[in-house]
């Protein structure tokens, strides 16, 4: 039986990865610092007998006894709520962290891929963004802290592979959502569904003019999988191409929900990026990967979990 590590495991990628595997048929180790995550997303794995958990920070010395196939590197904070709350942890899961991984590939000869961003391209100044695009970062800005790390996470995969030969491969993830998103997270679809969920109006930062794309978890799960099996190590972007503006998008969810609210307008945050979209050529070509699930299709799945959440809550 083939074996895997799935750092980042109790979280919201990285629990859907875990059931992927889990039904591929492979050995899952989970590892997981639970600092943004929960157990509760993973707790049906537990009783099987190729599924285990480490509780562990991935940013401190990493032992996994015996063989390892493969290594998916899904650590990290991931939404501005989360970062900005817990700043040195991001950096130091992005950069030691990676080592760290990328060490334990070395010495079991495993194949690691790492869950890098879109964030690593910036404010765009190019759209949509290609792989070929270097960003418009702003290392001291509040969003350094992830954007650097991830940029820093790219260029020592990149190091390792050509300098020490390990099979690394690196994913560029635009936004993506579905269910076991935590709906305190502060991005922008839970923030929307959880205000509509508690009666209050939708808060949309800037004008709602900024764009974004939504990938449904189910598509970008069947990317990491096909980038993971093929042999190509540059980074590869996944995530949908469907590009809504934040306003259109409150104006979805308002339709979707019911709710008799409206849509609120606060000051945009410092460096929000105002446009976001994927250009996926390059995974088409060699993936052959394609999004399959629509907008509405996914939030209507999205927006049945939260609701199920939230009545559990008020119990
Ligand atoms: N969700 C998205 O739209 C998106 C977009 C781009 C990139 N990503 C990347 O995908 C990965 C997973 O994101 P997510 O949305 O599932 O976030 P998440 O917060 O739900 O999951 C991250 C998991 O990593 C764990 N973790 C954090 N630091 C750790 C450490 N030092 N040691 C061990 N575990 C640690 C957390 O407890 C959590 O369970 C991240 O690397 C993120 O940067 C996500």
């Amino acid at each position: 039986m083939k074996r895997v590590l799935i750092t980042g495991g109790a979280g919201f990628l990285g629990s859907h990865l875990c059931d992927r595997f889990i039904k591929e048929g492979y050995h899952v180790i989970a590892m997981d610092n639970l600092i943004t995550g929960d157990l509760r997303n993973i707790e049906h794995l537990f009783k099987l007998p190729n599924f285990e958990f480490y509780h562990h920070d991935v940013s401190k010395f990493v032992h996994v006894p015996g063989q390892l196939d493969y290594i998916l590197h899904f650590a990290s904070p991931a939404s501005p709520i989360d970062y900005l709350k817990i700043p040195i942890q991001t950096l130091k899961v992005g950069s030691l962290g990676t080592h760290n991984l990328l060490g334990l590939a070395r010495a079991k000869g495993a194949r690691i891929l790492v869950a890098s961003t879109s964030e690593v391209y910036g404010d765009p100044l190019v759209h949509p963004q290609k792989e070929d695009y270097w960003g418009n970062v702003n290392p001291v800005g509040p969003r350094g802290v992830y954007d650097e790390a991830k940029r820093f996470q790219e260029a020592i995969t990149m190091a390792y592979h050509t300098y020490h030969g390990v099979e690394t491969r690196i994913i560029r993830i635009f936004n993506t959502y579905g269910p076991r998103m935590r709906l305190d997270d502060g991005r922008v679809l839970p923030a929307f569904i959880g205000q509509a969920l508690r009666g209050e109006d939708l808060t949309c930062f800037g004008d709602g003019s900024q764009t974004r794309s939504f990938c449904y978890v189910d598509d970008l799960v069947e990317g990491i999988y096909r980038l993971l099996m093929s042999d190509y190590a540059s980074p590869v972007n996944i995530g949908n191409p469907s590009e809504i503006t934040i306003k259109q998008f409150g104006e979805e969810i308002i339709k979707l929900t019911g709710t008799q609210q409206k849509l609120i307008y606060k000051p945009l945050p410092q460096d929000d990026p105002k446009q976001r979209q994927p250009d996926i050529t390059l995974a088409k070509k060699i993936l052959g990967w394609e999004p399959k699930v629509s907008r509405e299709e996914g939030l209507k799945i999205t927006y049945e979990y939260f609701k199920k959440v939230v009545s559990e809550e008020k119990k």
